[in-house]
């Protein structure tokens, strides 16, 4: 079983045939996500001179704290009914990431099916994603909205512009290619958006994009808020508190840095009078994605902190080792390093005796720097492991924002 590079002209029937048997399209007629293997960079494995498994990344970014690191994101990972279970798309998965890795790329996200498959090749869990069901009319927002534009999935370019410009947070993501978000806008049920044209040169400064469950009274599923100040977080909520009169329930997504249910009156009581209903008031959390350093090097240049400096020894495990050929040209991170941390911070690949030891997997490293979770719970639900007063340092140490993705992969 070879994996090759994925040529979009002759694969695409068999990419049609893959998608169609998990029922991510809905018959081998059905060109919606050709896009993905059209502008992404795909990996496929034959079986008889047929693609059978396939994995297509795209190219991105990380708001590391101030800096922006790059991404790649893995959008599709896919395998026929003929050839599941035959280690494909771990091979094939991990091979992608190699060669993003060996083109320079700092750290790859994607969206898990279920958790323990992207363990095995260093995947930790990221931060959880708030999704808020509400009736609109219980936001506390006095504030008038101005009348918005309609926005169809025609306007995907300057959507996507505005998703590039909006107010970033530490770990959000953004997907370059702005097909990404084409894809998007067209394949979300009777989508539309509304937006305000605010930008200096009139550019699309805020918006919203939504996909209808139920056009008579919701549920509305706001898939982003995209917005540059507060002020017109609030103009965006206020328009959706507009439509109120008619839809009964909304579902937002959370933006980073907030709490909504602040701003919505007695969700608690609104909660219990729509229990087991299609209306239901209700505050959700799940960790959809995951996330791993590939080059350990500089995302330690690009972590600016401003605790205390720390040094110590990392022990680090990398998986994805086991699922690599031979002959790959990146094979993981796993090794041993030493680490200084603060204003500016270093690695080398040698250990220092002096300097007490950090024992982790990649994934869970990866989390403890995204800032996802505390060294000390990390060392009780994942696998990492040192002593407990390096612990309780690097617990003070990776005191970061919460890191939300804010973009849906
Ligand atoms: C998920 C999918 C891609 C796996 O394809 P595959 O080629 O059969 O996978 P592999 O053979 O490489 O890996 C299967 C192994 O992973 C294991 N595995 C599956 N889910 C797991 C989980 N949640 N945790 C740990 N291991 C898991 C299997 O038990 C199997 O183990 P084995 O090799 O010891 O038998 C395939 O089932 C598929 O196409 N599903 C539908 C589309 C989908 O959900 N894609 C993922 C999008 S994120």
């Amino acid at each position: 079983m070879q994996i090759r590079l994925c040529d979009p002209k002759k694969d695409l029937d068999a990419a049609r045939r893959i998608w169609s048997q998990i029922g991510w399209i809905s018959d081998s007629n059905d060109d919606s996500r050709d896009m993905l293997i059209q502008r992404g960079r795909g990996w496929v494995m034959d079986l008889e001179g047929e693609a059978e498994s396939l994995v297509i990344t795209f190219p991105g970014s990380l708001r590391y704290l101030q800096d922006e690191l790059s991404i790649c994101a893995v959008t599709d990972v896919a395998t026929s009914r003929i050839g599941r279970r035959q280690g494909m798309a771990a091979r094939l998965t991990a091979r992608a990431i190699s060669d993003n890795a060996a083109d320079g790329v700092m750290l790859c996200v994607l969206r898990i099916f279920e958790q323990g498959f992207y363990n095995k090749l260093g995947f930790g869990t990221g931060p959880y994603d708030h999704f808020v069901s509400f009736d609109p009319t219980q936001l506390k927002i006095d504030r008038k909205a101005r009348i918005p534009s309609r926005l169809s999935a025609d306007d995907w370019i300057i959507i996507h512009q505005s998703r590039l410009a909006r107010m970033r947070s530490h770990g959000s993501i953004i997907i370059h290619p702005p097909e990404y978000t084409q894809y998007n806008v067209r394949h979300s049920t009777n989508g539309f958006g509304l937006g305000y044209f605010d930008g200096p040169k009139g550019e699309l400064s805020h918006h919203l994009w939504c996909s209808i469950e139920d056009s008579r009274h919701g549920p509305y599923d706001i898939k982003w808020l995209a917005f540059q100040t507060y002020d017109q977080m609030i103009e965006l909520l206020a328009l959706l508190k507009n439509l109120g009169d008619q839809i009964h329930i909304m579902k937002v997504p959370e933006p980073p840095g907030m709490q909504l249910q602040d701003i919505l009156l007695l969700p608690f009581k609104h909660s219990r009078i729509t229990k087991k209903t299609p209306y239901q008031t209700i505050i959700t959390a799940l960790a959809y994605s995951q996330i791993r350093i590939l080059d350990l090097e500089s995302c330690i240049n690009h972590t600016h902190l401003r605790s205390e400096p720390i040094d110590f020894n990392l022990e680090l495990e990398d998986p994805i080792v086991d699922y690599l050929d031979k002959d790959a040209s990146w094979r993981g991170i796993g090794g041993s390093y030493c680490i200084h941390l603060g204003e500016d911070s270093s690695l080398t690949h040698s250990i220092d005796p002096s300097l007490p030891t950090l024992k982790s997997s990649v994934g869970a490293f990866t989390r403890l720097w995204l800032g996802a979770l505390p060294a000390t719970t990390l060392a009780v639900t994942d696998q990492l492991a040192g002593p407990s007063e390096l612990l309780d340092r690097l617990n003070w140490t990776f005191r970061l924002p919460e890191p939300k993705f804010d973009w849906s992969i």
